[in-house]
């Protein structure tokens, strides 16, 4: 009997609008592969807190809310349908709002939640059943899958990647937006290094690239494991 053939992993960290998410899950369509979202982990796990009426500040009760949100929350890997739900209600769009952004760092600066958050995601990115899994967020390449073949850091300047937060939230104010943008990742890099590759890490900054040019340089780092 012949051993059932290991999926590859592929490890992408970045800041906020490095254009992590796009990218990735444009790359994992193209490929056929899954995708890994895992800040919307992050993003769900504090929505559930809030509806708990949980203080997300408090490190003790956010950990004591972990087994029932495990039972409760499903995410969908496949790139092609993007939800999340938590107690059978779609939280897609909620978790993405701005109310939830302000606060989900006290949900992922918190070490055991993110040690047992880290847990799920290996089950999921080991145990996945495509020939292939992206997974994408800040501490991939370093904590969660360090073994993966192919990890790469996304980067690209402050001011673009204000640009490109902007683009998403039409209408809303960028002094803003780009302070918001500014505050989490300080918040979030307090736990995490997401600005700067590890070893065997590859930087790929998306500063002067656009969209279709970023899948493809990504999609040619997993081909061939290095950049062209
Ligand atoms: O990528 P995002 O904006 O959806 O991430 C939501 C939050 O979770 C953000 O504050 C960063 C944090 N995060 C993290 O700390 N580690 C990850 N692997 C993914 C996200």
């Amino acid at each position: 009997m012949t051993a059932p053939q290991q999926n590859t992993v592929v490890a992408i960290d970045g800041p906020s609008g490095s254009g992590k998410s796009t990218v990735s899950r444009e790359a994992a369509r193209r490929l056929g592969w899954h995708l890994l979202d895992t800040g919307s982990v992050y993003r769900a796990l504090a929505w559930y807190g809030l509806r708990r009426g949980a203080d997300l500040a408090d490190r003790d009760a956010v950990v004591a809310l972990l087994p029932d949100f495990f039972a409760a929350w499903e995410l969908s890997v496949d790139p092609d349908e993007r939800w999340v739900r938590v107690d059978g209600v779609d939280v897609t769009a909620a978790i993405r709002e701005t109310a939830i952004s302000e606060v989900v760092s006290h949900v992922a600066t918190n070490l055991r939640v993110r040690e047992a958050v880290n847990e799920r995601f290996r089950e999921l990115l080991f145990g996945d059943d495509a020939p292939g899994i992206i997974a994408e967020g800040r501490d991939i390449t370093t904590v969660v899958a360090p073994d993966a073949p192919v990890r790469i850091l996304l980067t690209a300047d402050e001011s673009a990647r204000i640009r490109r937060r902007l683009a998403e939230k039409a209408g809303e104010d960028a002094a803003a937006v780009a302070a918001s943008v500014a505050a989490r990742d300080a918040r979030d890099g307090t736990v995490v290094n997401f600005t700067t590759a590890a070893d065997g890490v590859v930087e790929l900054d998306t500063t002067n690239l656009d969209l279709e040019q970023s899948i493809a340089a990504v999609i040619d780092l997993i081909r061939t494991g290095s950049p062209r």
